[in-house]
């Protein structure tokens, strides 16, 4: 996810901001910028790719100053180049800004600022913050950009600065971390703590709504126009604990994040009081869609998992038949699409060479494709006609969790979406599963609760050599997912089943040593589930149920519960994957395994 660095002081700040943005590196980006100003004037420097290429930049065009802010961006809205890079300017050059997150509403009020005659030079939702400012700017950046945010909807860490103001830098925050790294005549500001380290211990964490005047003597904090105080906290963490937040690895932290990348997901598309889905398809128009006769998912790994509740999905809600494929199996076999077939992407990295192939095969064959994808500007959603990012931040732990939520997120967007083109959904239904979608990261925060008690459970099977995960409808998909990420991570071997189909043969597997994850969350199936329980408890298996508040069927049935929140069954995946991702990852720490990164396994495959 991008990265933001400030520094005010009597330092150079443009040393300084270089450093801080190397230290964020970890968190992936595609271009990097930095501004800082001399004697009044702004001066501005940005860069494509990596840091390198912003200090070769930085030798030929040396910038100094005592107050600059800088950013690394992960590309959301507009592809990865100098134009999109951030610091972002208004008409003047005199006010620029750099920003973490989406601004929702950025096309209404670029539309408007546009009109007004205000000159863009970027693709980018930030760039309406700078122009927004410079509307309201009468001397006063501080009031300027509090009345600025008041037009603006959307999540933001945002830092301010204005040639005319040189003694002052404004931040604020929303949604996304803002932390204030409190010096001695100097201070500093950046997204995530290891930026600081190098420099000050103490620091202040911003929260939702606040707006600062930061000067090097002091911070100034107000939110909802009144004063407030923020207390200093003193870092202890290491450089590399401070890269993971402070959790143990980058899984855990990143299955933590899962309440915010899901909401980042569906932020901007969804409206709670708007009965209509925003996605950015160009080419699947209502027309289009209509004379769609068949949809292909293809993918790898656990985008393919995500694939498998889309399939779900898309026979409920538009009625289309739907196939799910792995792209290696897809790339090989004749391949019967044409015109009036759909065929979708579903990719994290958007560069597994399968899936990239499978991709262009299908658009030989005249298909129509669309790609499902977290990298901006990555390959697939290249070539793909159309793509629909999920916006979940880069993924580091090669094992995949908060990138698999958000593809189901998109997913579901997407099948709404299709669902209204197809008129195949009412407006009360929809309006009904969005007010669903917003209480989903909060539902998410609830599964997380349960983590001692998961971590419990992990202990008493950590040294188990195999496990089967059952689960059906769309779910079954969720049993596949745990069960991958039990192999992956901690090497027991692990089978996901579809719990009707188990009699037909797993069932022989089954005594007390091997025990039994079982899906049973309220759904339409949960009469059918019951039965297959006991058809594993007869045999003796140890079971550990996934169940909703209120279950006793159940839970009379198995041998250890973890409770998740009851949600509609369509959302359920998203649910009940984080209990299996958490049980994972405390198997795989008490086996002593390599968390982050598992032997055999690359997080990107961009080979056969
Ligand atoms: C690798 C990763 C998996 C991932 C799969 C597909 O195997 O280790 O976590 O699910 O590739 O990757 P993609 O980037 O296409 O989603």
């Amino acid at each position: 996810m991008c990265g933001i660095v400030g520094y005010i002081g009597n330092k150079n700040a443009t040393d300084i901001i270089y450093d801080g943005l190397k230290k964020l590196e970890y968190r992936g980006y595609d271009s990097a910028g930095i501004a800082v100003i001399d004697h009044n004037i702004v001066k501005t420097n940005r860069s494509t790719g990596k840091l390198v290429n912003l200090k070769a930049n930085l030798e030929k065009n040396p910038i100094a100053g005592n107050i600059g802010i800088g950013h690394t961006r992960w590309a959301t809205h507009g592809k990865p180049s100098e134009e999109n890079a951030h610091p972002h300017t208004d008409c003047s050059g005199k006010i620029v800004v750099v920003h973490n997150g989406i601004i929702e509403n950025y096309i209404s009020l670029k539309k408007q600022l546009v009109e007004e005659g205000h000159k863009f030079d970027s693709e980018t939702d930030t760039e309406v913050v700078a122009h927004l400012i410079e509307k309201n700017y009468h001397g006063n950046i501080l009031e300027a950009t509090k009345k600025a945010l008041k037009q603006v909807r959307g999540t933001y860490a945002l830092a301010v600065i204005c040639g005319e103001e040189p003694d002052k830098i404004i931040v604020s925050r929303n949604d996304a971390p803002l932390v204030i790294g409190v010096g001695e005549n100097e201070n500093f500001i950046a997204s995530d703590v290891p930026a600081l380290l190098a420099y000050v211990r103490d620091v202040i964490f911003l929260e939702n709504g606040d707006i600062c005047e930061i000067t090097k003597n002091g911070v100034k904090i107000t939110n909802q126009d009144k004063l407030i105080e923020r207390k200093t906290q003193k870092i202890l963490w290491n450089a590399i604990q401070a890269e993971k937040g402070g959790y143990k690895h980058f899984m855990l932290k990143e299955i933590y994040e899962q309440p915010q990348s899901i909401q980042d997901t569906f932020r901007g598309r969804v409206f709670s009081d708007q009965k209509q889905i925003l996605l950015e398809i160009k080419n699947i128009t209502k027309e289009v869609l209509n004379k769609i006769s068949r949809i292909y998912i293809i993918a790898c790994g656990t985008s393919y998992h995500a694939g498998l509740t889309a399939k779900f999905l898309l026979e409920e809600f538009v009625q289309i038949p739907t196939e799910v494929d792995i792209a290696s199996e897809f790339r090989y076999r004749n391949q019967v699409l044409d015109k009036n077939s759909l065929a979708i992407f579903i990719s994290q990295s958007g560069e597994t060479a399968d899936t990239l192939v499978a991709l262009r095969l299908a658009k030989q064959k005249g298909a129509k494709t669309l790609a499902i994808c977290n990298v901006i500007g990555s390959s697939i959603s290249r070539d793909a006609d159309d793509v629909v990012y999920t916006h979940c931040g880069p993924e580091i732990g090669v094992a995949s969790t908060k990138a698999f939520t958000g593809q189901v997120m998109a997913l579901l967007l997407l099948v709404f979406d299709f669902a209204v083109k197809k008129g195949t959904i009412t407006e009360e239904q929809l309006d009904n599963y969005i007010k669903q979608i917003w209480n989903l990261p909060s539902k998410v925060s609830e599964c997380l609760k349960q983590a001692d008690k998961i971590e419990k459970i992990a202990k008493i099977f950590s040294q188990t050599k195999q496990f089967i995960y059952l689960a059906r409808n769309i779910n079954y998909p969720i049993a596949l997912e745990g069960a991958l990420k039990l192999k992956e991570i901690s090497y027991i071997y692990a089978e996901g089943y579809a719990a009707g189909e188990m009699k037909h043969g797993p069932i022989a597997l089954i005594d007390e040593n091997m025990p039994v994850m079982v899906i049973a969350t309220k759904s339409r199936i949960y009469e059918k589930i019951i039965s297959n329980i006991q058809e594993a408890k007869a045999r003796g298996a140890n079971i550990i149920a996934i169940v909703n508040e209120n279950d006793t069927a159940v839970t009379k049935l198995s041998d250890y519960q973890i409770v998740v929140p009851e949600v509609d069954e369509i959302f359920s995946p998203i649910i009940n994957v984080i209990p299996l991702q958490l049980f994972a990852y405390y198997v795989s720490t008490m086996r002593g395994c390599d968390v982050d990164q598992p032997r055999n396994l690359a997080k990107s495959v961009t080979v056969e």
